[in-house]
């Protein structure tokens, strides 16, 4: 039986729950000082004075770095960017549409541009006396006038670089000419707060220098990236960085970009002339690794009586920085989303003293798809039209931006299952109109997307004398499942039980993937991993056709296949050679392949787009506003599912992140100084299980020949989009009351 498919469990679930996975703070290094950052508390000027003295005479410290001592960096780097995650610097051609890192606070000078930037990094022979030092260090500050009125910053919008693939504006058709045509005309602001990424491994590093040769054990979404990123602020040659990283503890993003405290450990290393370790406090993850921005977004629909689109309009401001820019691409969604004869989106930034944003699940889909996806209801009330109808009226057949068709779509499936499922026919339209004795009842959908993203990816396989395989590839595993889905492509690749596959991944010493993020891990590391394991495979065979003791000797290749173990001819199974037998009469070499797998042109040739559709109910009490949701109803086409077990997993953790999006989550910042205030675990609300109902996830069967090999387009984000907006609409439905402002809280709806 195929290995593909199956629900199996995680190959490190064990070593999970019994605590054996080794983390980045976790690894043990001899000799290892403790470092601790010390952030500043204001979010404009410069640093007057910092009382270093009294702070390196307390027990134990060993280092007080400050922009008065800290190590110069090549001065191309110290202020530039670093292109972890794929800048120009790098020849990788399929690695373009990966933004550049964020410029980093690296202490080269003493401007302050955010709250809560490293202003300086204490190292110590314990965690409690750096921890201690950090504490007391005083900085004094001569403060400037900081920019935190984002209605303010918006009088200087900004119109961002263009990235490939993310252009600031777009369109097609003539919108003002469409709309004058529209019989229904709508025109709706929605906003968006900061939220932070929480995931329960806080970012964390380990520095060490052996020489001019530095290892990084970092808490990241990227090893390749960090060392790309280590090997320009240091000046050195990346031969001569090794990153290493087992697993991750959550990452959602922000732990694609290489930031400050990664450099800032391995420069404490340096000076101190000891392994660092340097972890940040829960606290410390609000500021200086980024956030998912703020957004407002202005939607116009225009559409005719029959409720068939005829212009889209979506344009987006986000939040970013004095430091770097980042955009929230809100607009990503609604190019791909539905057909209408003219279409117009842009994207622009007004600049706040803060720290850079970034990437959080699903970036731009998430906080885009709530405001396509509610107005998208909005027009279906104005218009009397059933929301799923709606949809189906304007069901973009092609890829609607560059006409072109689509390597598969199952969305009107989803649509139909979704509804099915939840039993969407029996929900009566009007709001209010469904209750449960006192309670209120509202039913909401909203479609679901993401792009299946894809990128150069290398491995190597191995099959030892004892049949056991070893296979290995930089990539990461952020409790994604990847261990678990890449030993499944190769044993089935292979023909070996999955079982005798071991998958290594998580070090720059291991052929080269590209970043975590984006969903494509499996698209693109997945088919390198299937070629390699297909390259170890016919390598067997041609040594077993060529050995005059195997069965198959002579055989002709082609008519050879590899199940369980065994080679065999096709033929006449019968007839057939072990695998172990025929290792160990080559006399006992392992037999290794190596593959790189790009991207074709398929990408030109087709629009390539995970869809689903997704069905809240919630209830809301009347007379207090709370909102609770006893289920959700989710089907998905996201290619082929490698593993049923974890592609649930996946789907299900997004839908619960969407609904901690749609009720609970924001950062709340004192916008005086520029600093978040519930900046901990119990103050930042996210959904606890006693906030999920009932999840029910349908995967869609859908064949997509065209993405990849394995046909698989990516479960990572998916699962997030959508839910906000259906969430939006069911308290719509129950309440009467449209909210266009995340999250929706109690106090909105009283
Ligand atoms: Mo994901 S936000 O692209 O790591």
């Amino acid at each position: 039986m195929s290995a593909i498919g199956q629900g199996i469990n995680r190959a490190d679930g064990r070593l999970k729950v019994t605590g054996q996975a080794t983390y980045s703070a976790e690894h043990k290094i001899p000799h290892l000082a403790y470092g601790m950052l010390v952030l500043s508390t204001v979010p404009k000027g410069r640093i007057a004075a910092i009382d270093v003295a009294s702070i390196k005479r307390m027990p134990g410290v060993m280092l007080v770095m400050t922009h008065q001592n800290a190590l110069k960096l090549p001065k191309q780097n110290a202020e530039g960017k670093t292109g972890g995650s794929g800048g120009k610097e790098q020849s990788k051609p399929n690695q373009k549409q990966q933004p550049p890192n964020p410029k980093m606070s690296l202490l080269q000078d003493d401007r302050v541009e955010y709250n809560a930037q490293p202003v300086a990094v204490v190292v110590a022979d314990t965690f409690e006396h750096a921890r201690d030092a950090a504490r007391r260090l005083q900085v004094r500050y001569a403060t400037q006038p900081a920019q935190l009125d984002f209605q303010k910053a918006k009088l200087k919008l900004r119109r961002p670089e263009p990235q490939p693939e993310r252009p600031s504006d777009t369109g097609r058709g003539n919108v003002a000419r469409s709309m004058e045509r529209a019989a229904q005309k709508l025109d709706l602001l929605y906003t968006t707060p900061m939220e932070n990424h929480n995931p329960l491994e806080p970012h964390a590093t380990i520095a060490a220098w052996d020489g001019d040769g530095l290892t990084l054990y970092d808490a990241t979404q990227n090893v390749s990236g960090v060392r790309r990123t280590a090997a320009q602020a240091f000046g050195i040659d990346p031969e001569k960085v090794r990153v290493v990283c087992p697993f991750v503890g959550g990452g959602f993003g922000c732990k694609g970009s290489t930031w400050s405290h990664v450099m800032l450990a391995a420069m404490a290393s340096r000076m101190a002339g000891v392994p660092v370790k340097l972890v940040l406090e829960r606290t410390q993850m609000y500021g200086p690794v980024g956030a998912r921005p703020l957004t407002e977004q202005r939607l116009r629909l225009g559409a005719s009586s029959e409720g068939k689109l005829l212009a889209v309009s979506h344009d987006t401001v986000s939040s970013t920085s004095f430091v770097d820019d980042f955009v929230e691409p809100c607009t990503a969604v609604t190019r791909k989303a539905y057909a209408s004869e003219s279409l117009q989106t842009s994207q622009r930034l007004a600049t706040l003293n803060v720290g850079v944003p970034t990437y959080m699940r699903a970036p731009g889909e998430s906080s885009g798809s709530f405001a396509l996806e509610s107005a998208m209801d909005e027009l279906a009330y104005a218009l009397k039209v059933d929301p799923v109808q709606l949809r189906l009226t304007n069901y973009a057949e092609k890829e609607p931006e560059k006409d072109i068709p689509w390597s598969s779509k199952s969305l009107r499936e989803c649509y139909r299952i979704g509804a099915e499922r939840f039993g969407w026919a029996r929900r009566t339209p009007a709001p209010g109109s469904m209750r449960a004795g006192r309670t209120l009842v509202g039913w909401g959908m909203a479609t679901a997307s993401y792009p299946a993203n894809r990128k150069g990816a290398k491995a190597s396989a191995t099959i030892d004398a004892d049949g056991s395989v070893v296979v290995r590839s930089g990539t990461h595993d952020l409790g994604t499942g990847t261990y678990t889905v890449m030993a499944q492509i190769a044993a089935d690749a292979l023909g070996v039980d999955v079982s005798r596959v071991r998958f290594e991944l998580g070090d720059t010493r291991l052929p080269e993937a590209p970043v975590s993020g984006g969903s494509q891990t499996v698209a693109s590391v997945g088919p390198a991993v299937h070629q390699a394991a297909r390259a170890a495979r016919d390598k067997l065979i041609a040594t077993a056709l060529g050995d005059s003791a195997s069965n198959l000797h002579g055989m002709n290749a082609n008519d050879v296949d590899a199940a369980n173990g065994w080679l065999f001819a096709k033929a006449d199974p019968a007839r057939r050679d072990a695998m172990t037998a025929v290792v160990s009469r080559a006399g006992g070499q392992p037999v290794s392949a190596d593959a790189e797998a790009n991207q074709g042109d398929e990408k030109k040739r087709y629009g390539m787009q995970a869809f689903g559709a997704v069905f809240v109910e919630v209830h809301v009490d009347p007379d207090l506003g709370t909102i609770r949701v006893p289920r959700i109803v989710a089907a998905y086409g996201v290619g082929t599912v490698i593993n049923r077990k974890t592609t649930h997993s996946q789907l299900m953790g997004g839908i619960v992140w969407g609904l901690g999006m749609g009720l609970m989550e924001k950062t709340e910042m004192d916008w005086r100084v520029g600093r978040a205030v519930n900046a901990n675990l119990a103050d930042y609300h996210v959904p606890v299980n006693a906030d999920i109902g009932s999840i029910d996830i349908t995967m869609v069967d859908e064949h997509d020949p065209y993405i990849n090999e394995l046909g698989a387009k990516g479960v990572g984000e998916i699962g997030i989009t959508g839910v906000a907006a259906a969430i939006a609409n069911a308290v719509y439905h129950a309440t009467g009351k449209r909210i266009r402002d995340l999250p929706i809280t109690p106090d909105k709806l009283i």
